[in-house]
């Protein structure tokens, strides 16, 4: 075997160790190696998953609405409006909107809850206290408070009943839109 020329001589760290043993500066850089990649990993970990995490799927919403604290507060055979702000989160962006409900009860105890949008082009509508039925003033569409049945007008569907539960006395909406001017109820 050729000797090595002058520029080829072997540094220290380039010999084989002798078994068992390990050289100061070769134990220093693996060191540096490991901890560097531990920090890389604890930093792009984080970020990646900041990055990634909105084109997930999503996570179900849990869209019952706490619509009125005590059932003993809700006069019965009269419909009431409860406004809320409803937050929705699409990939980076969080939009609210203003959402409402009609709450109504006979006896105090079994509620029901329509979305209060007009299903014919989603106008808000209100109590017609005279006629004892809800009124949409866009294009004179009558509903009736009990059930919700279209009375006059041109709405295509009955109010968009929702689901309601009393738990410790609190009223709870599963509140829901439907797509507006269509006979079918479909969410939207
Ligand atoms: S939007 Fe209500 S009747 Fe047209």
């Amino acid at each position: 075997m050729d000797e090595p020329t002058p520029t080829q001589k072997l540094q220290p760290e380039d010999e084989a160790p002798e078994t068992g043993t390990i050289d100061r500066r070769g134990f220093l850089h693996k060191v540096s190696t490991v901890s560097a990649g531990l920090t890389a990993l604890a930093v792009g970990v984080p970020a990646a998953g900041a990055f990634v995490s909105p084109a997930l799927p999503k996570k179900p919403t849990d869209d019952w609405i706490k619509v009125a604290d005590d059932v003993a507060l809700i006069d019965v055979g009269e419909p009431v409006r409860v406004n809320f702000v409803k937050t929705d989160q699409d990939a980076w962006i969080e939009t609210r909107t203003l959402n409402g409900v009609w709450l109504f009860t006979e006896d105090g105890e079994k509620f029901k809850a329509y979305n209060a949008k007009c299903t014919h082009l989603g106008c808000s509508y209100v109590h017609d206290k005279e006629k004892k039925s809800f009124y949409c003033p866009c294009h004179r569409g009558q509903f009736d408070i009990k059930t919700g049945k279209v009375m006059d007008g041109p709405p295509p569907r009955p109010l968009d009943e929702l689901e309601v539960e009393v738990r410790e006395s609190a009223v709870y909406v599963r509140y829901r839109d439907f797509r507006l001017g269509i006979a079918e109820r479909v969410v939207s």
